[in-house]
Parts: C-alpha cells; sequence; structure tokens
C-alpha cells in the first residue's frame, strides 16, 4: 500500500489526496454538481437525520456482510456504480476499478461513457477473474434520441456477458454544472493558456497519463473506420438525449433484455410502481449525486416512499453521499438492499489506481462491520429488521 494511502482512513482524507493528486477541472468535474450544488450537500446531509440507537447485547461477535442480488453473490452491499471517463483519472481506469470490485468480491456497473469499450472491460476480467467475475460486471445505458443504439449497446451487452443491464433515466438533458463551465472542462481536455495554471504542478498525473491522453474517448460511441473526433463524439453524446422518453422505452429495452434490468434515477414511489409494472427487476434510488437536477430530493429522503412502494417485490438499491460505512447502515435500515458509490471511488481511483479503490471499499466494509458490531447486528440481512436506526431527533 502506498504511504498516502495508509494515511487515508476515511473517504473524505481520500477526497483531500484525489484534489491534490488532479488537475483542477479534473478534480472538479467528479467533486462538482449542477448549480448550486444543494442536492449534492442534501444527498450527504441527509444520513444525519438518522441515528444509530445501538442494542449491545445482541451477541454480534461474528458479522456477516454478504448478500445474494440478482442471484449474484457479493461479499458487500457496497457496489461500485457507473461514472463516465474513469481513464481520464488513471490509465485503463476502469478495467483498474473492476479489478479493484473483483478483489473486493462486489458488482462494478461500466458507464456507457466509458473510455474502454464495454467488449473490452469484460475480456479484460475474464482473463484475469473469468466469466462469473465478468458476470458481476453490469453495463449503464441511456434512453439515446436514436433508439436503435440504445437496442446495439443492449445487445453489445448481452453479448460481452454482462450480468445486469441498468438503465438510468435522469440524464435526459445534461445538468448545469457550473465548476466546469467556469473551468473550461471539455472532452478532450484543452490544454491552452487558460488551463495551463490548473495543469501545471500536477506533474504525476501527466506522467501517468501520457501516452494515454491521445486515447481517451468515449469507446462505446466509437464507429470502426470513422474519423470522427472525440469533440465530435462528445457532441454526438449530448445530441442523443432524450427528454422525450417515456416508460413504452422501458418496455422495449425489457422485451430485448432477459436478464436483470434496473432503472437507475428514480425518486418517486409512483415511479417506482410503475418500473414493477414494467417488468423492471431493480430500482436504483439516485439523482445522479446532485449533478442533473440541483432541487432533487436527496435519495436518502425518498428512499422510505419508495420501499413501501414496492413493498418488497424487487429489490431497491440507493446512491447519493455514501460517504461512511454508518450512511451504508443507514441506507439498509430504510430498506435498500444495497447501496452504490460515485464520487468516492473515482477519489481512490485518482490517488492510486486499483489500489485506491480497493482501499475505498476496504474502508468502508470495514466502517460498516463495525457499525453493526456496536450496534448488535449480526448480517447485513437483519439490518433492516433490528429496529436500530431511527431518527435523530428522537422519536
Ligand atoms: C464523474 C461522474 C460521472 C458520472 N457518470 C455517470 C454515468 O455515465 N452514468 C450514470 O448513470 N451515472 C453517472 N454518474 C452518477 C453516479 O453513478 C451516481 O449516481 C452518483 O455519483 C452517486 O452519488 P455520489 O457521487 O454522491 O456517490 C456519474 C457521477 C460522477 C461523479
Amino acid at each position: 500500500m502506498t504511504v498516502s494511502l495508509q494515511r487515508a482512513h476515511s473517504v473524505a482524507a481520500l477526497r483531500a489526496l484525489a484534489q491534490q493528486a488532479l488537475p483542477r477541472p479534473l478534480f472538479d468535474f467528479i467533486d462538482g454538481a449542477a448549480e448550486d450544488e444543494w442536492t449534492l450537500r442534501a444527498n450527504e446531509s441527509a444520513f444525519d437525520d438518522w441515528a444509530v440507537l445501538p442494542r449491545p447485547l445482541e451477541g454480534a461477535a461474528q458479522r456477516d456482510l454478504s448478500l445474494t442480488i440478482f442471484g449474484q453473490r457479493l461479499a458487500s452491499p457496497v457496489l461500485v456504480g457507473p461514472t463516465g471517463l474513469a481513464g481520464l483519472f488513471w490509465p485503463q481506469g476502469e478495467i483498474a476499478t473492476a479489478r479493484a470490485a473483483a478483489a473486493r468480491n462486489t458488482v462494478y456497473c461500466l458507464s456507457h461513457g466509458s473510455v474502454c469499450t464495454l467488449e473490452a472491460l469484460t475480456q479484460a476480467m475474464e482473463q484475469t477473474h473469468g466469466s462469473e467475475q465478468a458476470a458481476r460486471c453490469w453495463m449503464q445505458v441511456f434512453i439515446y434520441r436514436d433508439r436503435a443504439f440504445t437496442r446495439e449497446l443492449v445487445e453489445r451487452a448481452r453479448k460481452a456477458g454482462y450480468g445486469a443491464l441498468v438503465v438510468t433515466v435522469d440524464n435526459q438533458l445534461l445538468g448545469k454544472r457550473e465548476r466546469d463551465l467556469v473551468n473550461g472542462f471539455s472532452i478532450p481536455p484543452r490544454f491552452g493558456p487558460r488551463q495551463w495554471p490548473a495543469f501545471a504542478g500536477k506533474f504525476p498525473w501527466w506522467w501517468r497519463m501520457r501516452g494515454e491522453l491521445d486515447r481517451i474517448t468515449f469507446g462505446n460511441y466509437v464507429r470502426e473506420g470513422s474519423r470522427e473526433t472525440v469533440a465530435g463524439l462528445a457532441g454526438r453524446m449530448a445530441s442523443m438525449l432524450d427528454p422525450g422518453m417515456t416508460w413504452d422505452d422501458i418496455a422495449a429495452v425489457r422485451r430485448q433484455w432477459d436478464g436483470p434490468l434496473l432503472i437507475k434515477g428514480l425518486l418517486h414511489p409512483e415511479d417506482a410502481r410503475r418500473a414493477l409494472q414494467t417488468g423492471v427487476d431493480g430500482v436504483i434510488v439516485s439523482n445522479h449525486g446532485g449533478r442533473q437536477l440541483d432541487g432533487a430530493l436527496p435519495s436518502l429522503r425518498a428512499l422510505p416512499g419508495v420501499v413501501q412502494a414496492v413493498d418488497g417485490r424487487i429489490p431497491v438499491l440507493l446512491d447519493g453521499g455514501v460517504r461512511r460505512g454508518g450512511d451504508v447502515f443507514k441506507a439498509l435500515a430504510l430498506g435498500a438492499s444495497a447501496v452504490l458509490l460515485g464520487r468516492p471511488h473515482l477519489w481512490g481511483l485518482a490517488v492510486a489506481g486499483q489500489p485506491g479503490v480497493v482501499h475505498v471499499l476496504k474502508t468502508l466494509d470495514d466502517e460498516l462491520d463495525r457499525v453493526m458490531g456496536l450496534a448488535g447486528v449480526c448480517a447485513v440481512s437483519q439490518i433492516a429488521q433490528a429496529g436500530v436506526v431511527v431518527r435523530a431527533g428522537g422519536g
């Protein structure tokens, strides 16, 4: 383990290290959110509304963090969520992150906006970890204006052996991320005089990424033999978002994909009911980490309504603001089956690549294990029934 990782005892400490490691426009691309960033802050602070009411005499000497979800046995309820452009923060960032998830026996969800192709990811995982771990990789797509492209990605994901498909529905317009606008963040990154001060002094990142920067692209969008530039690709991606999508589009994906299908980006209980009626296998309560609709309800606050609407018929997962094992505990107590990470794993990746992501996952698992031991709960499957999480204000 690198010296800096040894000193990083929390996700917050890794964030600080990532800030030192990355050029400012890249750090802000990860860290920032839409407009006033209220939803980002509220996602994190929503966990403070709840407190643990421990029961120390329940005999929690042995704790079991494992679970089975969509037929996959995982060692932890902490999963790695989809984040675009991971390969910009560390060479082959997506593969490094998937290997870290494999090392912790958990899920890695690849973003549609990955630098590597979806095929390259599962091929790499099959080579090092076998097809079982490739199936622990999930694939995330959007409903694109060009529906044929959605169908194409779904078909490619099936052929490549992905174990579940995640359709993100809260990205139908691009959020107004003001840090990116101020920094002039773009894909490919610009290195003009305006950016120079931000990139100067980040020599280790430059050195590591030498030879890689030319290859930064949206791998899944590249057409063989096409001469489209990366800027052209980025523009095409943005123009493919579609606020006109409807439940019929989800039904079409359902007909095409016969494996586990999840919708990511639901907050409304009525939408959770519609998801059930449409034959979806799981919902991810999420507001995209506050990167899209600023003012959207914090994920943790939306969770109980969705859990009630779904009534145990399909798993409900949550992302947004998870920074501590205690946050995972509270989300599970409120009915989530598992949580996904967004920013935290990217901070680990930016600091140390694969070991950095392992460090984030291990830190959260260790914290969760400790909270379970102190709260008197022996298994993650028992957290919701244990009745040990209450409103922090009492009652
Ligand atoms: C840099 C970055 C890129 C992201 N890209 C995607 C994406 O391509 N698809 C997607 O569904 N969500 C994407 N997300 C959202 C995350 O999957 C997740 O919903 C959110 O980050 C969770 O909040 P957290 O960062 O507070 O953990 C991205 C998030 C970040 C930080």
